[in-house]
């Protein structure tokens, strides 16, 4: 018998507020053609005045225990994978653990930036594997509306807010790929690259600061890096593209995306693309895209998945599991 870390609920929120390309050309020198074409982005959600990325991560988890049908009381643990938290502390987890009325399990979050639901599960399986855990809340969400630069339009226009969420739980597996659950994991970072990709402000600055971006050189690394990191988790347990159902990438741009999948000999067909609808939700984007391929009946159970991510650090790696 092996430990298996198997979803059990899947779900996601998304703000009321749909804001269309269009919008940006009122204030800045933009058009919706630019931005479809480069990125594949046609709208994004911003979160309401007051709305904080602890009350979205409460509803996609609220929406993800449903689906699970256990108690918020029936999770041990709460990871919420976020780099933009209501607060510098305390963590948006135990925020969330409030709203949702856990009061047995603890909470923290993992910030690994636009990396930070493949780093989440891969934390959220190892405390599963080592028995420290048996229900794991992972949580991906965020408020990047909220460190944008609305002067800057090489970065406003890309980024959208949103949440997503996953009920993990221990079960028995045989030890084989055939198993439900997460099989593979595969994690990277250098922090040599971390002025393509950051936040210019946080508690040295003693202010919020705004997103800053080499968009070139990051989609340079991520057309190289992600193909590489889902190979490499899928070789980890001999695994290979063929036996691949779906992808379920990084939500940042169509081209990366389209890339990424033909290095891997994968076709599109094969991948589950929501950037059209959310824009790039940083940590929210995989737990989202599941969420909806679930919801649109594309992922069923047994079905084989990759997902990969890269973002500020750099951070990138990918997770292989078995739905
Ligand atoms: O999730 C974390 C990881 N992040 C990413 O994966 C993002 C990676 N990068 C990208 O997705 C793309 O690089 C962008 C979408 C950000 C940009 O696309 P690009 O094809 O690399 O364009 P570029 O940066 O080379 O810019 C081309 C031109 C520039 O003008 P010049 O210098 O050629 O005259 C930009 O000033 O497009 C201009 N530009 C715009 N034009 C209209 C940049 N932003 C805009 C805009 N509207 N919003």
């Amino acid at each position: 018998m092996t430990r298996r870390a198997v979803v059990r609920g899947v779900g996601h929120y998304l703000p009321d507020r749909i804001v269309p390309n269009s919008e940006f050309e009122k204030t800045l020198d933009t058009t919706d053609e630019w931005i479809k074409a480069r990125s594949g982005i046609e709208r994004r959600h911003f979160a309401a005045t007051g709305q904080g990325t602890s009350d979205l991560a409460a509803q996609a988890a609220k929406n993800a225990l449903a689906m699970a049908g256990i108690d918020a009381n029936d999770v041990d643990a709460i990871v919420v994978a976020t780099s933009t938290a209501d607060n510098t502390f305390p963590s948006a987890a135990t925020m969330v653990q409030h709203k949702i009325g856990n009061t047995q399990g603890f909470a923290f979050d993992i910030q690994a930036v636009c990396a930070g639901f493949i780093y989440a599960l891969t934390n959220a399986n190892a405390l599963i594997l080592s028995g420290q855990a048996d229900r794991v809340l992972v949580i991906g969400a965020e408020t990047f509306s909220r460190i944008m630069d609305w002067t800057d339009r090489s970065t406003c226009v890309l980024f959208g807010d949103g949440a997503g969420a996953l009920v993990l739980e221990c079960a028995d597996g045989d030890g084989t790929t055939d198993d439900r659950g997460i099989l593979a994991t595969d994690l990277n970072s250098d922090g040599s690259y971390r002025d393509l990709l950051y936040v210019d402000g946080g508690v040295a600055t003693q202010n919020t600061g705004v997103l800053k971006m080499q968009g070139k050189e990051v989609f340079r690394h991520a057309v190289e890096k992600l193909a590489q990191t889902a190979d490499t988790a899928l070789e980890k347990v001999g695994l290979n593209a063929e036996d691949v159902a779906w992808v379920v990438p990084h939500q940042a741009n169509i081209r990366i995306i389209q890339s990424t999948a033909k290095k891997l000999q994968i076709g599109m067909d094969r991948v589950i693309v929501t950037v059209q609808d959310h824009g790039n939700t940083s940590a929210a984007s995989i737990p989202l895209a599941l969420s909806v391929g679930v919801a649109e009946g594309k992922i069923k159970q047994g079905d084989l998945i990759v997902s990969e991510a890269i973002g500020g650090g750099l951070a990138w790696g990918a997770v292989v599991l078995r739905w």
